[in-house]
């Protein structure tokens, strides 16, 4: 997984525990790379969730809750950091509906190297169908993005899940009034 993902994760904790909690988590899950992680660089996905299992046990909030609350603030940055993403795009569905052939189609020409998830989406009237896939089961990663894209939007959306095989969540999300 890329470095900046890690860098965002640690930013994250910094700022809603404390610079002590990083240390904490650091020493805790003894992340093979050492813990300094450069946005460019590589490490192995399992180190994040050594660092989320690690931040669960010392305040008590689910691995779940964390990793959802860290997808809607990623997307943010995301947003921040890639604004040409965005331009002539009207709404979070008409976004979501481009995740695999566009928006993360531009991620792999910028990072070859970056691990992607699949997603098959398709609109059923107004509510967008998005089956995720990935061999790293990041779906609470998924969920905190798609609704971190409703609020960059300024939309109210209703996402819901059901795990369709072992290695398939599909989330069914549509736009509520506000
Ligand atoms: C501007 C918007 C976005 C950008 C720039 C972006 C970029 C990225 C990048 C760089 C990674 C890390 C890949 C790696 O570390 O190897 C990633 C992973 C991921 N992205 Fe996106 N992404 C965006 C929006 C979204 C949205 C809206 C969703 C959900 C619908 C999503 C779902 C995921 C998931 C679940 C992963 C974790 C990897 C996995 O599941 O295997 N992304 N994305």
């Amino acid at each position: 997984m890329k470095g900046m993902v890690f860098t965002e994760f640690l930013d994250m904790v910094e700022a809603k525990f404390s610079a002590d909690m990083v240390d904490d988590i650091i020493d805790d899950a003894q992340p093979a790379s050492g813990g300094a992680y450069t946005a460019v660089g590589t490490y192995d996905h399992q180190e994040l969730v050594d660092m989320v299992v690690a931040l669960s046990k010392r305040t008590d909030i689910p691995v779940d809750t964390l990793v959802k609350v860290f997808g809607e603030h990623v997307f943010s940055v995301f947003a921040n950091n890639y604004p040409s993403f965005f331009t002539d795009v009207p709404d979070a569905l008409t976004f979501l509906s481009g995740i695999e052939d566009i928006i993360h189609a531009e991620v792999i020409k910028l990072y070859p190297d970056a691990q992607l998830p699949k997603f098959d989406c398709h609109f059923d009237g107004d509510t967008l169908i998005m089956d995720y896939q990935s061999p790293r089961h990041f779906s609470d990663l998924a969920e905190g993005l798609i609704k971190g894209c409703g609020a960059h939007f300024g939309e109210n959306l209703e996402v819901a899940r059901l795990e369709l095989n072992p290695d398939t969540t599909r989330f069914t999300v549509s736009r509520q009034a506000v």
